[in-house]
């Protein structure tokens, strides 16, 4: 699962995502769908960019926050102390805290049912040189550790084996 950051005239937000997969290696693609409803959903229609970030395990509680709660009432950056990078390619800031950030310019945007479908050319990639266990939304607790669970969301990471 990842998070879609925002930003569009002053306005900014996170929407924790579990619906995010790569669609194209060249030029290297990513579609993520939200709800219509989300505050996020707009700036990205208006922004036509995105930054896309993995969060590790170490941010599970934040993660169950960000999305039990809207940027229509709230900065979720300074309410959950989450700072910021600039990127090269795109405004929308990147997650300091995450393991990973997409750039990401919005090519296309589809109407799925009662999801938008957003496609984007990731522009470049930020890697942590210290990564944490990416955050997964759990269904099935088997390999899993499960870190959280709120609103009917449950997050965990792959468990780790010892040999
Ligand atoms: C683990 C997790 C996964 C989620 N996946 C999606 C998703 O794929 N698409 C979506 O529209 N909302 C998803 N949500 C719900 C939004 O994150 C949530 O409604 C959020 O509060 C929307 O925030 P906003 O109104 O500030 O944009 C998910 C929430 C969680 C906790």
């Amino acid at each position: 699962m990842a998070w879609a950051i925002a930003e569009f005239d002053g306005r900014r937000n996170i929407c924790p995502l579990s619906w995010q997969m790569i669609v194209s290696k060249r030029p290297p693609m990513m579609a993520i769908c939200l709800k219509p409803s989300r505050y996020s959903h707009n700036l990205i229609v208006n922004a036509g960019e995105f930054v896309l970030a993995w969060p590790g395990d170490n941010l599970a509680d934040i993660t169950l926050e960000l999305g039990n709660s809207t940027g229509c009432d709230v900065d979720k950056f300074t309410a959950n102390k989450l700072t910021t990078m600039e990127g090269e390619f795109v405004r929308t800031p990147l997650i300091r805290e995450c393991i990973a950030n997409l750039e990401c310019s919005l090519v296309k945007q589809i109407t799925t049912g009662d999801h938008t479908m957003f496609i984007a050319q990731v522009m470049a990639v930020w890697v942590n040189q210290n990564p944490q266990r990416p955050l997964c939304l759990v269904n099935d607790y088997a390999g899993y550790d499960q870190l959280g669970e709120k609103g009917g969301y449950r997050v965990g990471a792959v468990r780790k084996r010892l040999r």
